[in-house]
């Protein structure tokens, strides 16, 4: 795998890839992966000539300085996974590397930036759709893969795809899971053994909403699985929310397409979750 840490060098190299008219496939990661993670890869790697993939904790994202400081960064691990895995190029850059200074980023994202996890994470789609189109831009991507697990994050950047008409698809892979259903995450190594257990809640209540719902049921539904979640000890809820899969308006027994999402503190560490509903 090769390595680069500066704009320029990658620019350089994947130049010169394109211009034997080879595919690039990316997967835009903060790192400490697991196999989530390394499923986006195996995706691009079926349909991409060269496979892509950047780890940077970026800054701009991040509403909690806290989070920021503790989010892992087993940088020597993540190296030997993306070689196990086949992975073509890895981008690792600095972050004095990718933000020089005073910059302004502001993009019309309309409600999808306030509604549910922008309620609770102001200014985190700024900084996620900063940092994309900065990644998008040195990579120039055919094709970039994202993870339904952040269905919401999905939606905001196909927004600025749209807003911005940048020459890039945009796949959604689905959710990888721990055998016992808990959603797989680079923060999961912050929960204790009990915690650990405590958080296997959220996608109980999911699947207890997929499993039960029906038309005339949905806001009844929605109770009972926020008191399911409230009544667990350690966990404390954000939202429960069923939402157009298109919009995240909230759904009515009109909505089409369903996703159920939930967003929950389990002690220190705050978890999210989803489900599209009819997907399995
Ligand atoms: P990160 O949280 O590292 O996630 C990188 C990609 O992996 C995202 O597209 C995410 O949805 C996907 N992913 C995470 N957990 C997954 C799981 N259990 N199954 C399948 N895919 C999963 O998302 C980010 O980083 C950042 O916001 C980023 C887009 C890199 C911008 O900084």
């Amino acid at each position: 795998m090769k390595i680069f840490t500066t704009r320029e060098s990658l620019g350089n190299y994947l130049g010169q890839l394109r211009s034997k008219a080879q595919t690039i496939g990316f997967v835009p990661t903060m790192g400490a992966l697991h196999p989530g993670h390394l499923s986006l890869i195996a995706q691009a790697q079926l349909h991409n000539s060269v496979v892509v993939c950047s780890i940077f904790v970026n800054p701009t994202q991040f509403n909690d300085p806290k989070d920021l400081e503790k989010y892992p960064r087993p940088i020597a691990s993540d190296i030997e996974k993306l070689e196990t895995a086949g992975c073509d190029v890895l981008f690792n850059p600095e972050v004095k590397e990718m933000y020089a200074g005073n910059e302004h980023w502001h993009l019309v994202l309309g409600e999808l930036e306030h509604l549910l996890e922008g309620e609770f994470r102001p200014g985190h789609y700024q900084g996620v759709t900063q940092v994309v189109y900065k990644l998008f831009d040195i990579v120039k991507p055919d094709n970039a893969y994202f993870g339904q697990k952040d269905y919401q994050q999905v939606l905001v950047i196909q927004k600025m795809v749209q807003l911005l008409n940048l020459p890039v698809s945009l796949v959604m892979c689905p959710i990888l899971r721990e055998t016992d259903g808990l959603a797989m995450s680079s923060r999961n190594i912050h929960l204790s053994a009990d915690e650990r257990q405590h958080a296997l809640i959220l996608s109980r209540s999911l699947n207890y909403f997929s499993d039960s719902f029906n038309k005339d049921n949905l806001f009844e539904l929605l109770e009972t699985c926020k008191k399911m979640i409230s009544s667990e000890p350690g966990v404390q809820l954000e939202y429960f929310e069923a939402a157009n899969a298109d919009n995240l308006h909230p759904a009515d027994q009109n909505t089409e397409n369903i996703v159920v999402l939930v967003a929950a503190k389990v002690g220190n560490t705050r978890l999210i979750d989803n489900t599209i509903l009819g997907n399995h």
